[in-house]
């Protein structure tokens, strides 16, 4: 949640700061698109300009073409996803303190005690943030200690809450300062310039050499340099790394979206994340998994913890780890599990999925079981980012950039790496003889020719789509593996396209839901595999006859050659044949079609719905 980028370099004639910053914050905009705003620091004799404007980055755009800035070396940029005060210009970050101006992501809790305090000193405040008080507090601290780092880091400890603050001082035309704490930050590797960035897509344009900075760190940047310190101005360490995906992934390459994009990106996403993960033997080779494989052995239970999307990629890895391991797996929302005492111990393996890798809630029940002394292992997409590094092992999946703010390609790569993962521990506790591995690794590998055949059949689902674009309320209904994919559609619906949706187990209809069907009622039912488990494909049908008898309109997913469908289904979309299990791999991919192709008939913006923001890192 909100984007921040901060960049230094030396004296040229064009605004370069101010070029890199506004490239970084339009690569950042999926974070948080309340308002947008820059501060430049003009050069030597000091000067501070700002911008700032609500609603969308292209407001910011047109006021500096309205108005443009002047050259500067020094340049901070944010884009909002509000917490305090609504997303108006006001509101809007660089918040100005004198010769200081500065961004934050996050929230500082305890700043209405901080305010009383500067109010009681005569500080007068202009906007409803909590993050002026950290401007305020920063600019006291500069005239005490001389120094925008020393400053920062007195500032740091004052504050409880998350953040992760850049400031820049009229004085200083050759430094950044950033801090963090529960709240991403990122340095970028230059040649005589260097960059800041809630991720590294705010820089990747220019380097993809990059350091981590670890928790409660402040780190100043100038051209040549980058110094980190702990909030105590004692030397620290931050972890290089280089990013493995360059500026072109991050761009819409000819679709007329991101997640268009991205929903094409997914075959991709699937086989990378495939990829390398066995030795010449065959045998599956997890190398990130830093967890000792005798503890791994002697677990009795496994915990997922996840948020939206990715908790339902969690819903998926429990059938699929309990049928392959016989090892009990919960799934649990993220935000709830810390709140209610859970049973966890040495002996549960709890595994953290998120694509962002900051999700606040995921991150914090990763350290309460950690506290509980579980072992916790992250499946995540962000190279660099807080919840990885804060767990004991880590799968990353290989989905590239996710930068539409629904989840799409994450969510089939967090699913195929729940598969590598309950594979692994088969082979490992010895579930499984090698050859059964071998033969579900080789129907894994076939999975991305067939979301490629579904992407190929898009166009039936996306007419659909466009007819029903006056729809207001649509039902989704699965069983086993269905479920958390129809839980899915009905998210990616929600989100999307702002139209009542609802997913359900479809056994549970006749315990409730079912009262909700009337004539034309939208459902999708997403129907298992003829050849699956026994009898479960005809419990389905008999499902979407009890829905159409009272008049349901049956939008069915059913398997290629499943003709049983079709005396109940309005409309049926075919996948093709894959086992049951890995069958939510292909069965998404209309659902995300269809809400994608709902909502852009409504004229609505796929990739920044309104609302919500791509990393949720307030809880
Ligand atoms: C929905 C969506 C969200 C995320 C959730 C977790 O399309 O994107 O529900 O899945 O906020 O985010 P990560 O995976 O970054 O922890």
């Amino acid at each position: 949640m909100c984007g921040i980028v901060g960049y230094v370099g030396p004296r040229q004639t064009s605004n370069r700061p101010l070029e890199v910053v506004m490239e970084g914050l339009r690569r950042l905009e999926y974070r948080g698109y309340d308002s947008a705003g820059v501060a430049l620091v003009t050069g030597e004799g000091g000067g501070l300009v700002t911008a700032k404007k609500a609603g969308k980055l292209v407001n910011l755009i047109e006021e500096l073409e309205a108005h443009p800035l002047p050259a500067a070396t020094v340049a901070i940029g944010h884009t909002r996803w509000a917490t305090h005060g609504a997303p108006n210009d006001v509101n809007a970050h660089p918040h100005v303190a004198g010769p200081i101006a500065l961004i934050h992501n996050g929230i500082v809790e305890n700043f209405a005690s901080l305010k009383a305090e500067l109010v009681a000193a005569g500080v007068e405040f202009v906007s409803e943030t909590d993050t002026e008080v950290a401007a305020h507090l920063l600019a006291r601290a500069y005239v005490e200690h001389g120094n925008l780092a020393v400053a920062m880091c007195a500032v740091a400890r004052r504050l409880k809450g998350t953040f992760t603050l850049l400031a820049v001082h009229a004085d200083a035309p050759h430094v950044v300062v950033g801090a963090r704490h529960d709240s991403p930050l990122v340095v970028g590797i230059g040649e005589g310039e260097n960059f800041l960035g809630s991720d590294v897509a705010a820089f990747i344009a220019h380097t993809r050499e990059a350091l981590e900075l670890g928790q409660d760190q402040v780190v100043t940047i100038t051209p040549e340099a980058v110094t980190v310190t702990d909030f105590d101005g004692v030397p620290a360490e931050a972890r290089r790394f280089t990013v493995d995906w360059d500026a072109a992934a991050a761009e819409k390459g000819g679709f007329a979206s991101f997640m268009d994009k991205e929903i094409h990106d997914q075959p991709q996403a699937v086989a990378d994340t495939l990829l390398g993960r066995t030795d010449i033997a065959g045998r599956l080779v997890l190398d990130d998994l830093r967890i000792d494989e005798s503890v791994l052995r002697s677990i009795d239970k496994i915990v997922v913890i996840a948020c939206g999307t990715a908790a339902y990629a969690g819903h998926v890895a429990k059938y699929a780890i309990e049928h392959w391991c016989r090892i009990p797996v919960e799934v649990e929302l993220a935000h709830e599990f810390r709140y209610r005492d859970p049973v966890v111990n040495s002996r549960t393996l709890v595994v953290a999925i998120s694509q962002s890798g900051e999700t606040m809630d995921t991150l914090m029940a990763v350290r309460h079981a950690r506290e509980q002394g579980s072992k916790v292992l992250a499946i995540c997409n962000t190279h660099g980012s807080t919840i990885p590094r804060e767990s004991d092992a880590v799968l990353y999946t290989h989905a590239g950039p996710e930068i539409a703010v629904a989840s799409t390609k994450a969510f089939l790569s967090q699913i195929t790496a729940a598969y590598l993962l309950g594979l692994y521990l088969a082979q490992l506790r010895g579930n499984k003889f090698a050859d059964e591995i071998a033969e579900i690794l080789g129907q894994l590998r076939a999975m991305p020719d067939k979301i490629q055949q579904v992407l190929d059949r898009a166009e039936s689902i996306r007419q659909t789509a466009r007819e029903m674009v006056d729809t207001s309320s649509v039902l989704f209904l699965g069983r086993h593996v269905g479920f958390p994919v129809a839980l899915e559609g009905a998210l990616k619906l929600k989100e999307l396209a702002y139209i009542h949706a609802e997913g359900f187990a479809a056994g549970e209809l006749k315990h409730g839901p079912i009262a909700l069907i009337e004539e034309g009622q939208a459902v999708f039912v997403i129907v298992p595999s003829p050849r699956g488990r026994d009898s479960l494909h005809s419990k389905v049908i008999s499902n979407i006859q009890e829905i159409r008898a009272r008049g349901a309109r049956t939008l069915v997913i059913a398997e290629d050659g499943d003709t049983d469908v079709l005396p109940y289904a309005d409309v049926v979309f075919y996948v093709p044949q894959c086992p049951t299990l890995l069958s939510p791999l292909l069965a998404t991919v209309p659902l995300q079609i269809f809400a994608c192709e709902l909502a852009t008939s409504r004229g609505l913006d796929v990739d920044q719905p309104r609302n919500l923001a791509k990393s949720v890192t307030v809880e």
